[in-house]
């Protein structure tokens, strides 16, 4: 989101003494640089925490009525103030001031117009920014990790959906994007639904980490004060306070983990994506993308672009700079907080959202692909990818696997050589290279026996890859179910 409403600056201590009223009291005389008020504010893209720091203060609110801190009344007009600015936020009225530099002296600034000053500064009793987006950031990862989770689970249900359609589409499995040996499309796609499966563990397992509440940690050493740190981290959904409220502020490390995910599931992403463009070209004309999921040119009629997979892969690239620019930010900072780590966020949310929409438009251009049977059978139709199952045929009369291997690679340049099709070789054809062949090339390897010998576990069987199937369908609609509702 960028910020329109800032103004060039127009020379050194221009503007200083327009800004709005700050909060950081009696200490300061002088009012800060208004070219500082640009370079410090992040409001302009902190306020997507506002939702979780009202929720926040509202707990900090009870809490602090609960002990005793503050009265039953105060308490009443500082949660009846922030459900006001709730409101205002949710329908775009609330005045969102850069001068005020954050989403949280925003908040607070707000609420003295609204309860008074002397309501409103009892709130931030026992409590600095430091624990306040600490906290915030925790709510906020725990609702984009599940939503994550969420969005990658959806997918991973259209690709077993689409691999349930394709159990006998075979095709050419590739390594180095050479020819390889036959699949079917249902093992290919399968392939992705593993991936995700693990990426959406990734986002279920780091919200293992976002169990503890920073809220109470003060600054950095806690406070003189009698909070009641349990009854907040209850009340904002956490299992218990944060155990050091060094660590508490200080640390961003499950920020990074989100951001590492995050690039993760974008680069495997990238990789279907990049699949699909490959597939839908003139040359290899497996696929077609529906209408509705790609783009035409603004000067070749006949052009069909494959921008959605396209721009999945370069977006990849923003997932992966977000991760190394928080780590860079993070790497050298002495505990505990620093200001640096106010450049968490925009990375942060930047991933978040590129990987929701990523999946998003993923999900949609994998159901509405057409499939291309046809070329597909085409490409699989190659002798040459029998030649592994020549070779394993010589293995089971006994002969050791290299052996074998090069007497089939002597088979193999002997067939470019002479134009043959490897399945026209007779056995004594076959005899002429080792005498251990007992059939002709034909009997011992066609594709269905190279997919239907491939029973192995985890193999490209027609029995295996349903029984595949059918458990990742089960799994995935399981895993989607233990989700709550929650949206981002
Ligand atoms: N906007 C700040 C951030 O995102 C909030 C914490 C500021 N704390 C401070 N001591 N300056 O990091």
């Amino acid at each position: 989101m960028a910020d329109t409403s800032q103004k060039k600056p127009s020379g050194p201590g221009a503007g200083a003494g327009e800004a709005s009223e700050k909060l950081w009291g009696g200490r300061f005389e002088g009012r800060t640089d208004a070219a500082v008020e640009r370079f410090t504010a992040s409001i302009h893209f902190d306020r997507a925490l506002a939702h979780f720091d009202l929720r926040g203060s509202a707990a900090h609110a009870r809490m602090l009525a609960a002990v005793g801190l503050i009265s039953a009344g105060d308490e009443r007009a500082l949660i009846d103030g922030l459900a006001q600015i709730a409101a205002q936020i949710e329908d775009g009225s609330f005045p969102f001031d850069p001068a005020l530099e954050d989403i949280h002296m925003n908040v607070e600034s707000r609420l003295r117009e609204i309860v008074g000053v002397d309501v409103a500064g009892r709130l931030h009793t026992g409590r600095s920014r430091n624990d306040q987006v600490a906290t915030d950031l925790a709510l906020y990862l725990r609702d984009v990790s599940e939503a994550a989770e969420r969005g990658i689970l959806e997918l991973r249900g259209v690709l077993i959906e689409r691999a349930a359609e394709h159990l006998d589409t075979v095709l050419p499995g590739y390594t180095h994007l050479q020819r390889a040996q036959p699949v079917r499309l249902a093992h290919h796609w399968l392939a992705f639904a593993e991936m995700f499966g693990r990426d959406a563990s990734r986002q279920r397992n780091l919200r293992s980490r976002l169990s503890d509440c920073p809220l109470g940690s003060g600054a950095l050493a806690g406070s003189t004060l009698a909070l009641d740190r349990h009854h907040t981290a209850a009340a904002l959904g956490f299992d218990a306070p944060s155990a050091n409220s060094m660590d508490a502020v200080a640390s961003r490390d499950v920020a990074l983990e989100f951001l590492s995910t995050a690039a993760i599931c974008m680069v495997q992403l990238s990789r279907l994506a990049e699949e699909l463009v490959l597939w839908s070209t003139a040359e290899f004309g497996f696929v077609e993308l529906s209408d509705a999921y790609s783009t035409g040119s603004s000067l070749m009629p006949q052009k069909k672009n494959p921008d959605v997979p396209e721009l999945v892969r370069g977006k990849s690239g923003r997932a992966i700079g977000n991760l190394v620019t928080l780590l860079c930010v993070m790497k050298a900072l002495p505990l505990t907080y620093n200001r640096d780590m106010q450049e968490d966020k925009e990375p942060i949310f930047d991933s978040a959202v590129t990987l929701r929409d990523s999946l998003e438009v993923m999900a949609g251009a994998i159901q509405t692909l057409r499939v291309n049977t046809e070329r597909m059978a085409a490409a699989a139709d190659d002798a040459m990818l029998l030649a592994t199952d020549l070779a394993e045929a010589l293995v089971l009369a006994g002969v050791p696997f290299r052996e074998a291997h090069e007497a089939v690679g002597q088979i193999v340049r002997h067939c470019i050589g002479k134009e043959l099709d490897l399945r026209s070789l007779t056995r004594e054809d076959l005899q002429a290279f080792h005498a251990s062949f007992s059939a002709s090339a034909a009997e011992i390897a066609s594709l269905e026996g190279a997919l239907e010998g491939r029973k192995v576990t985890g193999g490209t069987a027609r029995g295996t890859v349903a029984e595949a199937l059918s458990k990742a369908r089960a799994d995935n609609a399981r895993r989607l179910g233990e989700l709550s509702n929650g949206e981002l």
